[in-house]
């Protein structure tokens, strides 16, 4: 938590040209969210203390299988998610000006909620391109993952609906003065806002969450931004990847207690392969690799139960995947826009839905050098719809 801080109010000092104009003020809060879900119980699951097994049955999905399972598993427990709030700096002498809305920004697979605060790099900070646009910013830490302080059991517990059920329960949060967490948003100076005006942002698994949200509670997202994602597929870089159990390959960084069940990647190549291409900044990459994050056997698992078409959500959609996105597009341009016009097909209601595909950059498209130019057009699309 402190660390992420820092990270934030470090950025002034680092001062590259291309960074925004204004900085966000921003503050480390946390939800203790009680959930009920119903998780998928498998019916073969890997053993737990044996990670080549636990490989094997990840790669098993990604190359297209779907497991075994044997009926839903009901977790009833309450949770705590840390996530970084900024909110845009009133202006020198002027009113503050309420923000136009609340994005909620969810992470892809081993990274955490610091991915959107440009991994400490400041032309690469997504708070700070929206606040100077006006919206409000909440990064989530996925249960599980970033500054959390629980790792519940990899497999039975840490699955996508679980993290789409404390979703929704912030997005209530964030809409409702009513509802118990929503003092979070405060700041100490300010009462915490009630967001009319609500936009999922996500990432690779995150736009999978928020996609999914837009099924599951159709009511919830008044926009979707999803980036790095698309229904075209090719998993093929991260079945081929080393994945090791992150606590035993470095127990210093991720305690050697961590459940096996929480893989990552031990190849710095491999994964600039799969997440950088194109045109970045050389000096992210190894940054990227040493803060590497986890994700959990039970997310890979079990995503199958949660895709789906978002039939009946009537809010906006906007898809945002890079041209060189090694798993969900492919050069050249036209080839990745014919894939993500028919994505539209997963929100057969939606209002309205757009696409684009930055060019020269990769997967982690918030961390190329076309970032900017992406955050301004998906503001510009933003201000449009909201
Ligand atoms: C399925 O679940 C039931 C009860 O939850 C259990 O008794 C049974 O052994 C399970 N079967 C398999 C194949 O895992
Ligand atoms: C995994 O290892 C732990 C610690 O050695 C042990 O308590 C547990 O029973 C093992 N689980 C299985 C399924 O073998
Ligand atoms: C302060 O506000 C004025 C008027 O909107 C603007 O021209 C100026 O650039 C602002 N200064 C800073 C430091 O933001
Ligand atoms: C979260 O990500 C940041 C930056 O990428 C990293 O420094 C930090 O160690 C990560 N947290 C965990 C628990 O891996």
């Amino acid at each position: 938590m402190r660390h992420d801080t820092l990270t934030l109010l470090g950025l002034t000092f680092l001062g590259a040209s291309a960074s925004p104009t204004f900085t966000p003020s921003c503050s480390d809060v946390a939800f203790d969210i009680p959930v009920v879900s119903n998780n998928v119980a498998f019916a073969s699951p890997p053993d737990p203390n044996n990670t080549a097994d636990i490989v094997e049955f990840m790669r098993a999905i990604w190359g297209g299988a779907t497991p075994a399972t044997n009926g839903t598993l009901t977790i009833s427990d309450t949770f705590t998610i840390r996530g970084t709030y900024c909110r845009p700096r009133p202006g020198n002498g002027t009113a503050r000006s309420p923000p136009k809305g609340l994005q909620i920004l969810v992470h892809g697979i081993t990274y955490n909620k610091t991915m959107w605060a440009g991994e400490g790099f400041p032309s690469y900070d997504w708070h700070a391109f929206a606040a100077a646009r006006g919206y409000a910013t909440l990064a989530l830490d996925r249960l599980g993952h970033g500054a959390n302080p629980q790792r519940p059991d990899p497999l039975a517990v840490v699955q996508p609906q679980l993290q789409i059920d404390l979703i929704h329960a912030i997005v209530a949060a964030a809409r409702d003065p009513s509802d118990v967490l929503h003092s979070v948003l405060g700041d100490g100076d300010s009462p915490a806002t009630a967001f009319s005006k609500i936009v999922v942002v996500g990432h690779s698994y995150g736009s999978y969450l928020g996609a999914a949200l837009a099924a599951q509670h159709p009511a919830d997202a008044d926009a979707l931004v999803l980036t790095g994602y698309s229904g075209y597929l090719d998993f093929t870089d991260v079945i081929e990847a080393d994945w090791v159990s992150a606590g035993v390959w470095r127990p210093d960084r991720f305690g050697a207690d961590l459940p096996k069940g929480y893989v990552t990647m031990s190849n710095p190549a491999q994964r600039a392969a799969a997440f950088f291409a194109g045109g970045y900044d050389a000096d992210i990459p190894p940054v990227d690799f040493e803060g590497e994050d986890t994700l959990t056997v039970g997310e890979i698992g079990a995503l199958g139960a949660i895709l789906g078409d978002a039939v009946g959500y009537v809010g906006d959609v906007l898809v945002v995947t890079a041209v060189e996105d090694a798993f969900f597009c492919e050069p050249p341009l036209e080839k990745c826009e014919e894939h993500l016009r028919q994505t539209a097909t997963s929100f057969p209601d939606a209002k309205s839905y757009d696409y684009f595909a930055p060019t020269n950059t990769g997967h982690d498209l918030t961390l190329h050098h076309s970032a900017a130019d992406t955050a301004e057009r998906i503001h510009d699309w933003l201000d449009e719809k909201l």
